[in-house]
């Protein structure tokens, strides 16, 4: 694995294999040691999870590490992501995290990156966001392997969220049971890679193994959109009330960060049947499993 842009070009072994390779960081056995590599971070968006996340996990194989800060960086005098990126690949950095704004972006860094450079897809606009979209499967499989036969509803910004475009591929190469895409109208996705929408909550909620919240992103939305919070929270948050209607061994996921009190109630969040912080946990696991799968392409 040369870089990871996406979940697309992964093979159903290669996805397995990765797991199966963060649960053994998990048992913390055998660790093995990369300190020839330099694990560069390179932010333009937010992040708690995935940023510090990368950072440990390249900590834990005895990486260095270097969290690029944008602000006091020479990109304020005019530099391009594509020099600053040779720049650093120049002083022997290997591995780029690179969240961005702009759909794509990882894709042109990796055409014109140097071949010792590493490019990981941290999260592209409302895109793709591969790494969550490994962990989430990771922490699914754990409690409930059987995915062939797995009902996973996912409630939100369909429209918007790159963590749905990572679970929808990562979820059509491993033939996941069933994937429910539940939202409003306005948040419909124009193509979708795999699954079924719905606006009904009700329906797609109903036998669901798994119910994953997406975050409603408040910088992501559209004035034309419209959308009313409490009234979205009504229809489609998920409440205490509605989690007493779900399976009793039902999944609550969400990739974080979560606005209490609009897709999901803090009740819910905390609850036993919570694995958003196993979620976070697991991340440390598979970041170390790609960052490891990219230091020996
Ligand atoms: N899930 C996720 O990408 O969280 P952060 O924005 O905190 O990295």
């Amino acid at each position: 694995m040369k870089h990871l842009l996406d979940v697309d070009k992964l093979s159903a072994a290669n996805i397995f294999a990765l797991i199966n390779r963060a649960q053994v960081f998990k048992q913390q056995s055998n660790i093995p040691n990369y300190s020839d590599y330099t694990l560069a971070t390179l932010f333009y968006e937010h992040s708690t999870r995935t940023r510090i996340s990368f950072e440990l996990a390249a900590k834990r194989l005895g990486m260095q590490v270097v969290n690029f800060d944008i602000q006091n960086s020479s990109e304020s005098k005019g530099e391009t992501i594509f020099d600053t990126l040779q720049t650093l690949n120049a002083m022997g950095i290997q591995l780029f995290a690179v969240r961005h704004g702009q759909n794509g972006l990882p894709w042109e860094l990796a055409v014109n990156c140097s071949e010792s450079s590493h490019i990981i897809n941290a999260g592209d606009g409302t895109h793709a966001h591969p790494s969550q979209a490994l962990l989430d499967l990771m922490t699914i499989i754990e409690k409930k392997p059987d995915i062939k036969n797995l009902k996973i509803a996912v409630i939100g910004d369909l429209r918007h969220s790159r963590v749905v475009g990572s679970l929808q591929r990562i979820c059509a190469i491993l033939n996941v049971g069933e994937l429910r895409l539940i939202a409003p109208e306005i948040w419909q996705p124009e193509k979708i890679e795999y699954g079924e929408y719905t606006n009904s909550l009700d329906n797609g909620l109903k036998d669901a193994d798994v119910v994953m919240c997406l975050r409603v992103q408040q910088e992501r939305l559209l004035v034309s959109e419209g959308l009313d919070l409490e009234l979205y929270r009504r229809h489609y948050g998920l409440t205490q009330e509605r989690l007493a209607m779900l399976r009793k061994d039902v999944m609550i996921m969400h990739p974080g960060p979560i606005n209490r009190g609009i897709e999901m109630d803090g009740f819910v969040a905390d609850c036993a049947h919570s694995v958003i912080l196993e979620q976070v946990k697991n991340g440390v696991f598979m970041r170390m499993a790609i960052l490891e799968a990219l230091s020996l392409a």
